[in-house]
C-alpha cells in the first residue's frame, strides 16, 4: 500500500457538500455510512460531532496530520491559481469564487485535522484502498465515494472501476458515487459499461441530478441498490 504523498492533492469536502453531492436525507444521515477515499474531508468529523456513524477509508491515512497539512500547504496556492486562470469555466453556485473555494478547503482540512487523531484511535479513519477492502459483507447501510471513481477514469481502468463498485456493493446495501465526469470534464468512459453490467446483475440503478456543481456538468450522482 505504498502511496507517495508528493502525488496527492489533499483537498476535502465538508458535510454540507457531501449532503448535496449525494442527496443525503435526514434518514440517510442516521444510517451506518462508509466513505471510501474520504481523504481530508470533514464529513466524518462533523457527522461524529452530531452523534452519527461514519467510517472513512483512504490510503492517505497512513500519513500523520502534520504531513497531510504540509502537503495541503504546498499545493493549495498553485491549485487556486490554476482555478483563477480558468475561473470563467467553473460553476460558482456553491463556492462563490476561487478565493471562497480556498477558504472552504482550508476550513475543511482544519476541521478534519481536529478530529483525525481521535478518529484514528476509534477506527473511524482506516488505511485501506480500492479495489479490495477489509470489511465484512453488508457491514454498512450506505457506501459513498466522492471525487475518486469515474473522476480519475483516465488513470484508473474499467476493471478497477468494476471491481471497486463490486466491492462497495459487497460491503453496503446501497452505494453512491459522485461525480460521473472525468478531470477533463468529460462523461466517464467507464460509466455506461458499469451501469449496463450492474443492471444485468439485477441491481437498481439511478442517476440523480444534485444541486452541487463546481466542474461544469459535474452535477450527477450514481446510486446503486439491490433490487429486492
Ligand atoms: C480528490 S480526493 C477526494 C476526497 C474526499 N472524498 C472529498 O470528496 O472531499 C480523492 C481521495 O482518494 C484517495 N484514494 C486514491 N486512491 C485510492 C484507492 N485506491 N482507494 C481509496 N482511496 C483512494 C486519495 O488518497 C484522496 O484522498
Amino acid at each position: 500500500m505504498a502511496m507517495v504523498l508528493d502525488k496527492v492533492v489533499p483537498f476535502g469536502r465538508s458535510m454540507d457538500e457531501y449532503i448535496k453531492i449525494f442527496n443525503l436525507t435526514d434518514a440517510d444521515l442516521n444510517k451506518k455510512i462508509l466513505g471510501i477515499g474520504d481523504g481530508p474531508a470533514s464529513f466524518n468529523a462533523e457527522m461524529t460531532r452530531q452523534g452519527k456513524s461514519v467510517v472513512s477509508v483512504d490510503p492517505l491515512y497512513q500519513f500523520s496530520g502534520d504531513e497531510i497539512l504540509q502537503r495541503f500547504n504546498e499545493v493549495v496556492d498553485n491549485i487556486i491559481s490554476q482555478v483563477k486562470a480558468t475561473s470563467k469555466d467553473w460553476v460558482w453556485s456553491y463556492h462563490k469564487s476561487p478565493d471562497d473555494l480556498r477558504h472552504n478547503r482550508v476550513k475543511v482540512i482544519k476541521e478534519f485535522l481536529s478530529d483525525y487523531e481521535n478518529g484514528k484511535k476509534s477506527n473511524r479513519y482506516i488505511v485501506d484502498e480500492f479495489p479490495k477492502l477489509e470489511f465484512k459483507d453488508q457491514e454498512f447501510d450506505i457506501a459513498l465515494c466522492s471525487h475518486l471513481l469515474f473522476l480519475y477514469s483516465d488513470h484508473l481502468d474499467y476493471n478497477f472501476h468494476l471491481n471497486s463498485v463490486g466491492e462497495m456493493l459487497r460491503i453496503a446495501k446501497e452505494i453512491r458515487i459522485f461525480p460521473l465526469i472525468t478531470l477533463m470534464w468529460k462523461h466517464s468512459q467507464h460509466l455506461d459499461e458499469i451501469v449496463k453490467y450492474y443492471t444485468s446483475m439485477g441491481y437498481k440503478i439511478d442517476i440523480e441530478n444534485v444541486e452541487y456543481e463546481l466542474q461544469p456538468g459535474g452535477n450527477k450522482m450514481l446510486k446503486i441498490t439491490r433490487d429486492v
